[in-house]
């Protein structure tokens, strides 16, 4: 994410020998992740019999190695292969007639766990009984639930940003480790970008000797003016590491889909070789947030130093889906090239966007002559799609729609559930993300398949995946914290899909997998645990209202008045209403018995003159940032920077004026206003900002004219300006009109949120 504002089918049940009851209510002693399709009654195994294993397919071998593999890094006694009949035992075996990726376990009548299945499918059996072995360590006899079990969806990926940041090769390793485990099939390696160029390519080594470094980058969420962190970032993965890579994620039934971005995000590529962009001039990898002006040319010897680039990546990567990005391609550059506009002529071609499918499709027609398919991300429907390529909708769920009704493959990835790179919990509380708000419960309830499908049209929904764009995640323990537990979730939605049992049953398995995840050492996020809020206007007065997903323990909370009075620590009783007659701050915390959970949640509560009154606004906002309409700009939360759209309003290249009626007359001191400045994505403070104050609805004086150097100064980094009158004013009617700057080159958003009147 950059810039965008933004079957299962029934099966028969085979008969088991015999039947052990069905499973306790509560059982997440097996608190299996992905949930299985079917799981019937328990069976106890001695422990030890978990500690051979035979088989009398040689294609297993490789699964057997993984196995153990795992069982090492899990600290679990291995399981020695035997050749010869001992019993009991685990016995792993290929059954032709269950598909590639199902699996069965039966218990045999001498004590052997007998795991069936298609060579993937006893993988994926395997990868079930690491966690039921690693929730039951250290004990004689291990329960095991008869299972029955096969995957939804076909592709259950998750996707790593590697341009933005660079991370190690035994990071990835431990990457697609965790995408087994989850039964996750799919590793989209994000490898080329704006700001860094991560592939060795033989032929053109200026990609990565130039291209897989950048000065430094930009702080925080770049405010102007740029502030640069001095720190240079460089890395790449040479041909050897890949093809390590891919062998690795191959033990694991994982298939890595390479991208290399184009005709956009090229900088760091043009930089290495200026002469495959429009304008030839020198270059820089980028060192900030957005997107790059400078693009691929798409003259011929531009296409031909893609085919060279490409040639090596069918090399390295047995992938059917080759990604090509095609994503945020600004035309700017192709509008003044003349070989560009040559090439439009020529082919007949309307406009730029015309120009970006001739590109796209000279490109699929190259990766289809080589037996691959090309997959790239929506835009690449623009101009009409390639013959034979596969959409993958990020842009919320339209172009997916779009694609599977013109019968072409389709993984969704919507910004909306699969942005792993949103926030996960309050943005007061989380580490600064990129925006958005994708909780865990959200991410659950995800339906790849669109409604407005029919039969035949979803079945070119593939599957779906989470990105992780690194931007804002500069370390490992952070993209950790990002991914998980949001794709253990992703991959219940995936691997069990509609037959998944909700979310409350999931929550409680979760509790029990965290254990799992800390014997793996995964930095995950316990956003889950944190207390959240919800509010309500009634009588001038904020009511607050507390939860938590968990009912384990209690919640304790506490005020903070104005002054930082601080009231007393108090257990906060289910159902509750905490109401605030003044500006007061909520800290609550989630405790268990003998241990607190989760972090702290703060929220500072804004009651003033103007709360609940719901302004006039002569222009509406954009509908892309617009979530909870006019009233968020009066409903008591002062947003922040950084941003998170549910409380902030957008307009595109607008004046906005509003109007707020305090339904009586009143005395005004001061008005506050939350601003953002968000310059990679194009928000800008306004040129000019008015408060006027009326009474009866139709005259308005102004109290206050700022200028963008004024406004400036009064900014405050968290982002909100107060603006101080020199007199207490009487009136009725705050009018706030806010200007945007006629000369910027790129066209400014303005982010409004709290109007406070005092
Ligand atoms: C994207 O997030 N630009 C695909
Ligand atoms: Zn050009």
């Amino acid at each position: 994410m950059r810039l965008f504002h933004s079957i299962p089918t029934s099966w028969v049940l085979p008969m088991f020998g015999f039947f052990l009851g069905v499973l306790p209510k509560h059982a997440h002693a097996q608190a299996l992740i992905p949930a299985p399709i079917e799981s019937r009654g328990n069976i106890n195994v001695q422990a030890k019999t978990l500690q051979s294993i035979h088989t009398n397919n040689k294609e297993l071998l490789d699964e057997i190695d993984t196995y153990n593999d795992f069982k090492k890094k899990l600290k679990l006694p291995e399981a020695k292969r035997i050749e010869t009949f001992t019993s009991p035992r685990i016995l792993c075996d290929i059954d032709k007639k269950m598909s590639a990726e199902s699996y069965r376990f039966d218990i045999l009548p001498e004590g052997s766990l007998k795991i069936s299945g298609g060579e993937a499918g006893v993988f994926y059996g395997l990868m079930s009984l690491l966690q039921l072995e690693s929730q039951q360590r250290g004990k004689k006899t291990i329960s095991i639930p008869q299972l029955n079990d096969k995957p939804a969806f076909a592709w259950r990926g998750l996707h790593l940003d590697v341009s933005r940041h660079f991370f190690p090769v035994s990071f990835i390793k431990k990457y697609i480790d965790l995408l087994a485990l989850h039964k996750m099939n799919t590793f989209h390696w994000h490898l080329t970008d704006d700001q860094g160029w991560r592939i060795e390519i033989k032929k053109y080594p200026e990609l990565t000797r130039i291209g897989s470094k950048r000065k430094e980058t930009c702080v925080g969420k770049y405010i102007d003016p740029y502030v640069g962190d001095n720190t240079p970032v460089a890395g790449f993965y040479t041909q050897e590491e890949i093809k390590d890579v891919v062998r690795y994620a191959a033990a694991r039934h994982i298939n890595v889909v390479p991208e290399i971005e184009m005709p956009g995000h090229a900088l760091a590529a043009l930089t290495a070789y200026p002469q495959y962009a429009c304008e030839k001039s020198p270059k820089e990898v980028l060192t900030k947030w957005g997107v790059s002006d400078d693009v691929f040319c798409t003259n011929d010897s531009t296409l031909r130093f893609l085919k060279n680039i490409l040639n090596e990546v069918f090399e390295l990567f047995p992938s059917e889906y080759i990604h090509i990005g095609g994503d945020e391609v600004p035309k700017t550059r192709w509008k003044n090239c003349a070989s560009c506009q040559r090439t439009l002529t020529k082919n007949k071609l309307k406009n730029e966007d015309e120009l970006q499918s001739y590109f796209i499709r000279k490109i699929d027609a190259y990766i289809s002559s080589k037996g691959r398919k090309t997959i790239g991300w929506d835009e690449i429907l623009e101009g009409g799609l390639a013959p034979g390529a596969a959409v993958m909708s990020w842009r919320g769920v339209e172009g997916g729609i779009a694609a599977a009704k013109q019968k072409h493959n389709v993984v969704m990835s919507p910004g909306t559930h699969c942005y792993f790179d949103h926030y996960q919990g309050n943005v007061n509380i989380e580490p600064l993300a990129i925006g958005g708000y994708t909780p865990i419960e959200k991410v659950y309830d995800y339906n790849p398949i669109p409604s407005t499908l029919n039969a035949d049209e979803a079945k070119y929904i593939l599957g779906a995946q989470a990105n992780v764009w690194t931007e804002y995640i500069p370390s490992t323990k952070h993209v950790e914290y990002m991914a998980y537990p949001r794709a253990a979730a992703l991959s219940e939605v995936l691997w069990t899909g509609k037959q998944r049992p909700g979310f409350e049953d999931f929550k409680e398995r979760l509790r029990t997998h965290f254990n799992f995840l800390d014997t793996l050492n995964v930095h995950y996020a316990p956003a889950i645990f944190q207390v959240q809020a919800t509010h309500e206007i009634n009588n001038d007065k904020v009511q607050v209202n507390l939860f938590t997903h968990y009912k384990q323990g209690d919640i304790y909370y506490q005020l903070i008045e104005p002054d930082g009075t601080v009231g007393e620590k108090t257990v906060y009783q289910n159902g509750e209403s905490i109401v605030l007659d003044k500006s007061t701050i909520v800290q609550a915390y989630y405790q268990e018995p003998g241990q607190r959970r989760g972090p702290t949640f703060e929220q500072a509560y804004s009651v003033h003159k103007a709360l609940g009154k719901e302004p006039q606004s002569k222009t509406p906002p954009s509908q892309y940032y617009n979530l909870g309409g006019l009233g968020t700009l009066v409903d008591g939360l002062r947003a922040r920077a950084p941003r998170n759209n549910q409380q902030w309003l957008g307009w595109y290249q607008e004046d906005v004026q509003l109007t707020f009626d305090l339904g009586s007359e009143q005395l005004i001191n001061q008005v506050t206003v939350s601003l953002l400045e968000e310059i990679s994505s194009h928000i800008f403070l306004p040129e000019k900002l008015i408060i006027e104050i009326g009474s009866d609805g139709s005259d308005f004086t102004p109290v206050k004219t700022l200028d963008r150097d004024q406004i400036k100064s009064f900014y405050d980094a968290s982002g909100y300006i107060r603006v101080p009158f020199d007199n207490t004013i009487f009136g009725k009617q705050v009018r706030i009109s806010t200007f945007y700057d006629r000369t910027a080159n790129k066209k400014p958003w303005i982010f409004i949120s709290e109007v406070e009147v005092d």
